[in-house]
């Protein structure tokens, strides 16, 4: 199995803002290769762990067979904008504490046949749950050229959206666009030289988060979270991009106003120097924690 499973970021700072307790109810509703499920199951807390995606879901199961087995760990394949139902499901209702490690898992970003890097020839897929029917490529290829302009200003924020959209329109008039190095070539000849490598990951980015719905999952999850928390329980949340960390801050400021607790991180948590040395990832990572009151 893929050995960059293993690079959760912000891993040892948000099991501390979680505060876990040994035999306490978690939820790592972004389960991954299971690297902060591992912490909170160290420390003695039992974890319901959810992810959209199969393959991690079983490499977790392969690698943790032991909490399973001792009922510390239950695994159930969902995406968390239903997360009260499947918690309810699984009586995780009352649970002291909630995380989000938003985004792509380093294994999902490392395998080519996924799709999700333009640094990788593959298939341009980035489906997180390979059992939705829509592609980047069906979006890529099918999108009017005012849809895929709003896209990539929206969610990619990128400033050469124009010209990109027209070189995908008169490409895809000769074939369809279906490999990531047709897109990332396609791109590349639409921006100048040195902004390309940005302008291709803001472009991947903005299909990603259209495909797996990535913005309205967040905020439909976020409340229906808050309502799965006991007293003094806490949501963690790591995110990756503006878009998403926006969601999390207004939401944790309502509810601070609210008064329905307080936030524990007044400026979100970023990883050290030496952390993005490490894991070039981690980077653009901000980690945001709310205690329910
Ligand atoms: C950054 S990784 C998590 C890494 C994990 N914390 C670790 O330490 O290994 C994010 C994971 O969340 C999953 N995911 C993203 N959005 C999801 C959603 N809406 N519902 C369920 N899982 C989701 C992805 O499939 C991916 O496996």
């Amino acid at each position: 199995m893929n050995g960059s499973y293993h690079t959760s970021v912000l891993l040892q700072e948000l099991i501390e803002l979680l505060n876990v307790q040994s035999g306490k109810k978690y939820i790592d509703a972004t389960l991954g290769g299971g690297g902060h499920t591992g912490e909170i199951l160290k420390r003695g807390g039992k974890v319901l762990g959810i992810d959209s995606d199969q393959e991690a879901l079983d490499y977790v199961k392969e690698n943790f067979q032991f909490s399973i087995f001792n009922f510390q760990l239950k695994l159930v394949k969902g995406n968390f904008r239903e997360i009260e139902k499947i918690a309810k499901e699984n009586r995780f209702d009352k649970v002291s504490g909630i995380l989000f490690d938003l985004g792509v898992s380093g294994h999902q970003f490392d395998t080519p046949e996924r799709g999700f890097s333009f640094q990788k020839q593959g298939p341009l897929d980035m489906r997180m749950d390979t059992s939705l029917k829509i592609k980047a490529k069906d979006l890529v290829n099918i999108l009017t050229k005012g849809e895929l302009y709003e896209l990539f200003t929206k969610l990619g924020e990128e400033r050469f959206a124009r010209a990109i959209t027209n070189s995908i329109i008169s490409a895809r008039r000769i074939r369809p666009i279906s490999t990531t190095g047709e897109l990332s070539e396609i791109i590349g000849h639409s921006v100048p030289g040195k902004i390309k490598i940005e302008a291709e990951a803001r472009i991947f980015q903005a299909l990603r988060i259209a495909i797996n719905d990535e913005l309205h999952s967040l905020k439909i999850a976020l409340p229906q979270a808050f309502n799965l928390l006991e007293k003094e329980g806490k949501i963690a949340v790591i995110s990756f991009h503006s878009l998403e960390d926006r969601i999390v801050k207004k939401q944790f400021i309502e509810w601070e106003e609210k008064g329905k607790g307080l936030i524990l991180t007044k400026k979100p948590i970023r990883p050290s120097i030496e952390e993005v040395e490490k894991n070039s990832r981690s980077r653009s990572a901000k980690l945001r924690a709310f205690e329910k009151k």
